[in-house]
C-alpha cells in the first residue's frame, strides 16, 4: 500500500475521520507502522517500548497468532449456523478456565457487544430493568452501555444536558484512596469495604421501594477506566450477596482486565473470589483481531432462549476468530505469560513503590500483575491531583522512548497495562525513566 508522509496522514484524518476520537499525543501524534512483542515503531524507526497496549496481549503481532489466523483465512471464515470444531474447542476451552457454574458461551465482535448482550441476558432472566453501575465506569460505546457508564456520562454533560436514566443507579467507585471513603479519613480498624456495598445495599433499597427490583450489577473486576482501581478485600463478595438477595444477577466486565492479566489468575474477579452470573471479555482475546465473548450459566441461558427469539451474530464465532483466539490462548500457555505478569509485575510494583521514597509526586502505587496505577499528587494529605504534571510525565516518557498514558477522573493517574512479555529489563528501563522525569517536574515545580 501507498505510504504518506506523515503531515498528510494528519490531514487526511481530519478531513474524512469524525475527530470525536482523541490521539494520543494529539500535539504531536505518532505513526505507529509495525510492532513487534512489547515495543512499537514510528514510521522514521525510532523504537517505543508499549506499557499501554493490553489488546497486544501475547506481544504484537506474534507470529504464531498471526500464522494460525492466516491459515484459518486461507481455509475459511463464515458464519455459526454451520458446524466448525474451531468453535466448539474455544468454547470448550474457555470454559475450562471458568467455574463451573459458567458453562455457556456466546461469541461477539467487540467489548461493547459483549456489555450489550450481557444486559440483555439479565434483564431478560431478571425481568428487571433497573442496572446497578460503578461511578467512573466505562463499559462500551453503544447506546445501552453510554447510560451505564458515568465516564462517559459525565464528559458529555460538560458540554450538553445528559439525563441519567431513571433505571441507572450510580454506586460510588470503591476507591479507597480518592473515593467517597477514603482510607486516611478513617481509623485502619474501619471496614470500607463495608460502607462502599452498604452504598449499594441503598441504592437496591430505593428500586424496591419503588415496586422493582436490580436486573443487574455490573463492574469491572478491578475498575480501569477511573484509575486502576482495586477494591477492598470483601467488597465484591458483599455486594454480590445483596444483589442476587434482591433477585439481581452480576456481571463482571472484563474486557481489559481479563486472560490473566492479573498474572494469579485467569480472571480478576477470580482474585475476589467470587463467582459471576455472566462474564464479559474482549480485547486481548484475539491479540487485535475483534473477537469476544459473554460467558454465563445455563439458567440465564435458557432464559434467554425461552424468548423465542432466535440470536444471530454475522461475524461472532467465526472460524478465523477462533483459530486467532485459540492460538493467544496456546502462547499465553507455551511462554507462561501468566506467571510472567505475576513476578515481573510483582518486581516492577516494588521498584514503583520504591520511587515515593524520593519523590513526593507519587501519591499512591497499587497494582496487580500487569494492571498498576500510579496516583500522581500536588500533596499526599490532600491529596489534590497533579493532572498537568502527569502530562508532562507522559510527554517525557514519549521522549525516551516509552510510550506510557494517563486515566482516571482527573486524568493525573498513570496507567501500566502492556503487552503480557513485558520483562524485567523493561521494567528496569521504566523505573528509570520514569523517575529521571519526576525529579526533573519536581525540580521545575519545586515539589
Ligand atoms: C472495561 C471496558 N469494557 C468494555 C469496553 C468496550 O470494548 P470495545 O471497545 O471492544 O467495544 C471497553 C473499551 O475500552 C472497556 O475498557
Amino acid at each position: 500500500m501507498e505510504k504518506l508522509p506523515k503531515e498528510q496522514t494528519i490531514n487526511m484524518r481530519r478531513k474524512f475521520l469524525c475527530d470525536s476520537c482523541p490521539l494520543f499525543y494529539s500535539n504531536s501524534p505518532l505513526k505507529i507502522v509495525k510492532a513487534s512483542k512489547q515495543y512499537m515503531y514510528d514510521e522514521e524507526g525510532n523504537k517505543y517500548l508499549d506499557c499501554i497496549n493490553n489488546v497486544a496481549h501475547v506481544g504484537h503481532c506474534h507470529p504464531y497468532v498471526v500464522n494460525e489466523g492466516s491459515k484459518q483465512m486461507a481455509l475459511l471464515s463464515t458464519n455459526i449456523r454451520f458446524l466448525h470444531d474451531n468453535l466448539v474447542i474455544l468454547a470448550e476451552r474457555i470454559i475450562s478456565t471458568m467455574p463451573s457454574s459458567l458453562s455457556v458461551v456466546y461469541f461477539v465482535n467487540s467489548g461493547s457487544e459483549a456489555n450489550d448482550l450481557a444486559l440483555r441476558l439479565a434483564r431478560c432472566h431478571t425481568k428487571s430493568k433497573d442496572v446497578v453501575t460503578l461511578d467512573h465506569a466505562y463499559h462500551g460505546h453503544v447506546t445501552s452501555l453510554i447510560e451505564i457508564s458515568p465516564m462517559k456520562l459525565r464528559m458529555m454533560a460538560k458540554n450538553c444536558d445528559v439525563p441519567i436514566q431513571p433505571y441507572v443507579h450510580i454506586a460510588p467507585c470503591p476507591d479507597v484512596y480518592r473515593g467517597k471513603y477514603r482510607d486516611c479519613d478513617f481509623p485502619a480498624t474501619e471496614d470500607l469495604s463495608q460502607k462502599y456495598a452498604d452504598d449499594v445495599q441503598r441504592i437496591i433499597d430505593d428500586i424496591k421501594a419503588e415496586g422493582r427490583k436490580p436486573a443487574c450489577y455490573i463492574a469491572e473486576s478491578l475498575q480501569s477506566c477511573g484509575g486502576q482501581i482495586i477494591y477492598p478485600k470483601d467488597y465484591m463478595k458483599k455486594v454480590f450477596r445483596y444483589i442476587r438477595e434482591a433477585g439481581g444477577v452480576c456481571i463482571a466486565d472484563e474486557v481489559q482486565v481479563g486472560f490473566g492479566r492479573v498474572g494469579s489468575h485467569m480472571w480478576a474477579f477470580q482474585v475476589h473470589d467470587v463467582i459471576p452470573d455472566i462474564v464479559t471479555m474482549g480485547k486481548p482475546m484475539g491479540n487485535g483481531h475483534p473477537v469476544s465473548a459473554v460467558v454465563t450459566t445455563p439458567e440465564i441461558s435458557a432464559s434467554f432462549q425461552a424468548l423465542g427469539t432466535s440470536y444471530f451474530n454475522t461475524f461472532g464465532g467465526n472460524p478465523v476468530s477462533c483459530a486467532i483466539a485459540l492460538a493467544v490462548m496456546d502462547v499465553m500457555e507455551n511462554e507462561r505469560l501468566m506467571q510472567n505478569a505475576k513476578e515481573v509485575g510483582q518486581i516492577l510494583l516494588i521498584k514503583l513503590k520504591n520511587l515515593m521514597e524520593n519523590h513526593p509526586l507519587v501519591g499512591d502505587v497499587r497494582g496487580i500483575g500487569f494492571f498498576i496505577g500510579i496516583d500522581l499528587v500536588l500533596d499526599r494529605n490532600s491529596r489534590q491531583p497533579a493532572t498537568e504534571e502527569a502530562s508532562c510525565i507522559v510527554e517525557s516518557l514519549k521522549r525516551n522512548g516509552i510510550i506510557l498514558s494517563r486515566e482516571g477522573p482527573y486524568n493525573n493517574i498513570l496507567k501500566f497495562k502492556p503487552p503480557m512479555c513485558f520483562d524485567k529489563e523493561n521494567a528496569d528501563y521504566l523505573v528509570e525513566k520514569l523517575g529521571e522525569a519526576l525529579t526533573e517536574i519536581e525540580q521545575k515545580s519545586n515539589h
